[in-house]
């Protein structure tokens, strides 16, 4: 294994270079599925736990801990900057985020004010001890992308077909570009600061992306996107741009900025670098809930994805989506072992 957080598995490979082994770590990693964070979790509500650096710190290092995996990402979730500036929203359980007072007009759009270094303080503090103990670990920031942060704003919580946020962008494009502009702002605000802190990549979940065709994805959200990785251009550090469901956006969501694309678990990986075009590395793809399956089931997908992932110039193992909750950690740790000792055949 490597020594420095540079010479990092990890790190290497979202600069397209070609390390001893293929870096693996996974979305939602830190979360439902390990006894240790329910245990931690019991009693604190989900975004205050957002806010306590303890909290932070120990569970964003349960899964390295425990999985041995080549990244990790901070304990948070994509509306924490939203709640720092005060907007009166909260994650329901089982459902997700809930927002008291959905946007109609503009008048509403007073509230998503700049992000200030106070506002988060107690998160970038948690970034700054995360990066101390992980060492050459590197430390994974995020944000949500303009667009699913503004699905959750305008349709108030979850949303199976995404149509009050349609609607806005088809009916009000002006309320629509300058509700995604302040999205763009709060994502790159929160992006900086989190890497000012010691974060060594990032990553903008763009999760529900995949609802808009691609005409519709080009004229009203990718603009925004690109703002907010153009944003971080000048910090130097690796950027991750992923949705679900994106197999025909996946050149475009490239071309806005990011040097790694995230892929889900529709489009094999061989086929996403043709579609993403040369000069990115491609993070991905196994689809969650192959960890339900026998282990030489999960291993022999595994090793076909490391393969397809040959024809990347940089690949970094993942899973297409989050883990699920009902997942069996072990069956986490016993990929992650198969993924590091894995040799390819592809050259
Ligand atoms: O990946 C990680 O381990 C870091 C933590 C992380 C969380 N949310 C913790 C969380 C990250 C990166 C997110 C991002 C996030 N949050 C996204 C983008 C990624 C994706 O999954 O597509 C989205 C769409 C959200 C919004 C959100 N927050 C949802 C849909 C939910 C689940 C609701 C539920 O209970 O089913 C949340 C809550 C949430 N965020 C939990 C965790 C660990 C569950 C909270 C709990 O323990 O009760």
């Amino acid at each position: 294994m490597t020594s420095t957080l540079t010479d990092s598995a990890f790190l290497q490979a979202c600069r397209g270079e070609r390390p001893a082994h293929t870096p693996v770590w996974f979305m939602r990693q830190a979360g439902r599925s390990l006894p240790e964070y329910l245990a931690i979790r019991e009693g604190t509500a989900m975004l205050d736990s957002c806010f306590r650096t303890d909290m932070v710190v120990e569970i964003t290092m349960q899964p390295v801990r425990r999985h041995g995996v080549d990244a990790a990402i901070f304990f948070s979730d994509i509306v924490v900057p939203l709640k720092a500036i005060g907007v009166d929203l909260d994650i329901v359980p089982g459902t997700g985020p809930v927002v008291a007072e959905p946007i109609r007009s503009a008048a509403q759009l007073g509230q998503f004010r700049d992000v200030e270094p106070d506002d988060v303080r107690s998160i970038t503090d948690a970034v700054t001890a995360l990066v101390g103990e992980l060492g050459s670990t590197p430390l994974i920031g995020f944000a949500g992308a303009p667009f699913t942060l503004a699905s959750y704003l305008v349709e108030g919580g979850p949303s199976r077909d995404h149509r009050l946020t349609k609607q806005l962008m088809y009916s009000d494009p002006e309320l629509w570009h300058a509700l995604l502009g302040r999205m763009a702002a709060i994502a790159a605000q929160f992006l900086r600061l989190q890497v000012e802190a010691g974060a060594s990549a990032i990553q903008l979940f763009d999760s529900w992306a995949g609802h808009l065709s691609l005409a519709d994805y080009e004229t009203y959200v990718k603009p925004h996107s690109t703002a907010v990785l153009e944003s971080v251009a000048d910090l130097g550090v690796p950027r991750i741009h992923f949705g679900v469901g994106t197999g025909e956006l996946l050149h475009a969501m490239g071309d806005a900025g990011a040097d790694v694309v995230g892929v889900d678990w529709r489009v094999p990986l061989d086929d996403a670098v043709r579609r993403i075009g040369p000069g990115k590395a491609v993070q991905g793809n196994l689809d969650p809930t192959t960890l339900f399956a026998p282990t030489e089931f999960v291993h022999a997908r595994a090793a076909e994805i490391i393969e397809a992932g040959r024809a990347a110039e940089g690949h970094v193992f993942n899973l297409g989506h989050g883990v699920l909750p009902a997942t069996d950690p072990d069956s986490l740790t016993r990929l992650v072992d198969f993924v590091h000792s894995y040799t390819p055949t592809a050259p």
